[in-house]
């Protein structure tokens, strides 16, 4: 009877059960189950009173025993997850984004809702959406918008930029965006963003040959995606909706393209609040400070209490004396800040919402 190697390390495992069955396992799992795959030999072998090979013992294993069936499954699509880097957004970052920030409604109404009362949608034939463009100036929230929508429906959150893809060299790019989008296609509950999409789904207009293949690729990919019975949202993101490219943007690829832009005073109030309760705060009129900050986005609100509470910090190390933020500080700092939005920046948001928004 041939003789199996004794203790491998459990990388030896998991490349050799890969090897034999095409089974891809976490190594400590493959380690595990590969004394399972011994034993299974032996009884195998002693049935059928001749030495059955290993290979046939492992994928005999994997393959028949039922009981595994189900564990190997979900002990591959978590390996899938550790490899796209999925994680589980705390729930509370909806929370963080005020009823009238825009497009808080449309996205509650378009694509949390649909998806969670299932039976209702069905019944009146909503197709929740699977695919969807966020487009507005940086820092308005986009990537926070498609992180509180995986929050929300409780799905895994899946980051890809264009310059991971890019990692091995710009001509690989066309091959890293297939092989993700199609392990991207067997993950379940699965929020999948693509930040900066701009970079890969740029108008073939006046691209390079490169670039068009691209492009091509990901126009190939989104409906293959689409067809999965996996529960999964394809979120793409980009600053510059008008340099994508038409076909993307026509319907049946996207199904929603929502504008997420500037704030009202309830949205920036809602985001300076959420930033004031982390600090060591005294009497602070909020509402007032929110009036003088129009053209500020999250990001730059963000900013602006990195520059507070380190002024705060700094104070109260020269002084000894415990320093809390007022109304005055507030004051102090916004006229030395640069707001994101400008009228112009804005005009132009309000064209491309014009032109481009469906949902
Ligand atoms: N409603 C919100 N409450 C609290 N913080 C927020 C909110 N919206 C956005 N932020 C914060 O503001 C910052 C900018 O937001 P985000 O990164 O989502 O913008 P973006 O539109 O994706 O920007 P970019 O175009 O540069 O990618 C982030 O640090 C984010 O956590
Ligand atoms: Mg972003």
């Amino acid at each position: 009877m041939e003789i199996v190697a004794d203790y491998p390390v459990p990388e030896e495992c998991s490349a050799r059960i890969f090897e034999m069955s095409g089974h891809r396992l976490d190594p400590e799992i493959a380690h595990d189950l590969w004394e399972k795959i011994l034993q299974h030999k032996w009884v195998l072998s002693e049935r059928l009173g001749r030495d059955v090979g290993i290979k046939v013992s492992c994928v005999d294993y994997i393959e028949n025993v039922e009981s595994i069936k189900h564990e190997l499954e979900e002990a591959e699509a978590v390996r899938l997850l550790k490899e796209m880097g999925a994680t589980m957004v705390d729930p509370s970052v909806w929370e963080t984004i005020s009823d009238t920030q825009p497009p808080k409604q449309v996205v509650n109404k378009r694509i949390i809702l649909p998806l969670t009362k299932v039976d209702l949608a069905r019944k009146h034939g909503v197709i929740p959406p699977r695919t969807i463009i966020f487009f507005g100036p940086p820092g308005t929230g986009k990537t926070h918008f498609v992180k509180a929508i995986a929050a929300i429906l409780r799905w895994w959150y899946i980051e890809i930029s264009p310059s991971t893809l890019m990692a091995d060299g710009e001509e690989r790019l066309g091959a890293n965006l297939k092989r993700l989008m199609e392990k991207a296609g067997s993950v379940d509950e699965a929020v999948i963003f693509i930040d900066e999409f701009e970079e890969i789904a740029e108008s073939r207009d006046n691209a390079s040959r490169l670039e068009k293949s691209v492009t091509n690729e990901f126009l190939k990919q989104v409906p293959l995606l689409k067809r999965q019975a996996k529960k999964t949202l394809l979120v793409c993101a980009t600053n510059y909706i008008s340099r994508l490219d038409a076909a993307l943007l026509r319907p049946g690829r996207f199904d929603c393209i929502i504008p997420v832009g500037g704030l009202d005073d309830d949205g920036r109030k809602t985001i300076f609040l959420h930033y004031l309760s982390q600090t060591n705060r005294g009497n602070v009129d909020v509402d007032r400070i929110v009036s003088l900050m129009p053209h500020f986005t999250p990001a730059d609100i963000e900013y602006m209490f990195q520059k507070v509470t380190q002024t705060a910090f700094e104070k109260e190390l020269v002084h000894g004396k415990d320093f809390r933020l007022s109304t005055d500080i507030f004051l102090e700092f916004i006229p030395k800040m640069r707001p994101t939005l400008t009228d112009e920046i804005i005009r132009e948001f309000e064209e491309d919402c014009v032109r481009y928004t469906r949902f």
